[in-house]
């Protein structure tokens, strides 16, 4: 055996991971953008009440799989389409949502992504982004770094609310959360520089990690929504956590990302008792 020792196996190892995620997710991006040119013609149903499911989301996630068991054979697949009951948390997970953004992309509105996050044993250490429409790729491996398109991003500097562009998303699956968000909507939109909602959460977790959002909060999302995005940001120098600033488990729930500033006005502005209900 040569003199490599245990944490250049692990990179070594992780790079292995990461390259066939970006295999799978690019090939996964082709099937989408073929098929991009008339979505009106596709059949498309109604999982629940405005949550859509393509037969391309299907397709994609097909290819996705057909990529990563052929490399790695044990590997577990975490599909919002095809597996989303998979365990993220045990052995080799491949946490993959083989289209972020379903609405947007029925519509021909160009905000759409292919997200691939990889675990062992519940450790993130190799993500995969790819804004199809525009074909940016984001990656980022444990310990090394995030990039867009093979040069290296970092969160936002802009430390003043004021000036601060704030990503969201709507809880249109969870009405039961809307006097929360729209609370929390309230108490945002009225200090910063704008809050904006595109509806690919994957990208709006890029956004924040190359710095065009300076934060960013959504009170249930799934792990394949962030799980990619979620070690996209952290390489780039954020932090993401949950409501109560706690980490983030592979499982559904509540996310608050951006700078480290800006996380931390986030976080207690979004808790603000004042703007609460009784
Ligand atoms: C949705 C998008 C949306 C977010 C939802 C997600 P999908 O994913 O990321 O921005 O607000 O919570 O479910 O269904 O398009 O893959
Ligand atoms: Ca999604
Ligand atoms: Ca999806």
């Amino acid at each position: 055996m040569s003199g490599e020792n245990a944490s250049q196996a692990t990179r070594r190892d992780a790079r292995t991971l990461l390259d066939t995620a970006i295999a799978a997710a690019d090939a996964a991006a082709i099937f989408i953008r073929k098929r991009s040119g008339d979505p009106g013609a596709l059949a498309w149903i109604e999982k629940s009440p405005a949550d859509f499911v393509s037969e391309v989301d299907r397709g994609a996630e097909q290819r996705i799989r057909e990529i990563v068991l052929g490399r790695h054979p044990s590997a577990r697949i975490v599909g919002e389409e095809l597996s989303p009951d998979a365990l993220a948390d045990v052995g080799l997970a491949f946490i993959v949502d083989p289209l972020d953004g379903t609405t947007n992309f029925l519509h021909g509105y160009p905000e759409y992504a292919v997200s691939i996050g990889i675990a062992r044993d519940g450790e993130l250490v190799a993500a995969v982004v790819v804004n199809v429409p525009f074909g940016e790729r984001f990656i980022a491996l444990r310990g090394e770094g995030a990039w867009r398109d093979g040069a290296p991003i970092r969160v936002s500097h802009i430390a003043d609310p004021g000036r601060a562009l704030i990503g969201t998303g709507f809880p249109f699956k969870h009405p039961d959360t809307l006097p929360v968000w729209q609370a929390q909507f309230g108490r945002i939109m009225l200090v910063t520089a704008g809050v904006r909602r595109a509806g690919a959460a994957a990208l709006d977790l890029c956004d924040v990690a190359c710095g065009r959002f300076e934060a960013f909060w959504e009170l249930r999302l799934a792990p394949w929504d962030f799980a990619a995005g979620l070690l996209i940001i952290e390489e780039a120098g954020g932090i993401v956590t949950d409501l109560e600033g706690r980490p983030v488990a592979l499982t559904h729930g509540p996310i608050v990302a951006g700078s480290p500033t800006m996380h931390s006005w986030l976080l207690s502005t979004l808790a603000d008792p004042v703007g609460a209900e009784p």
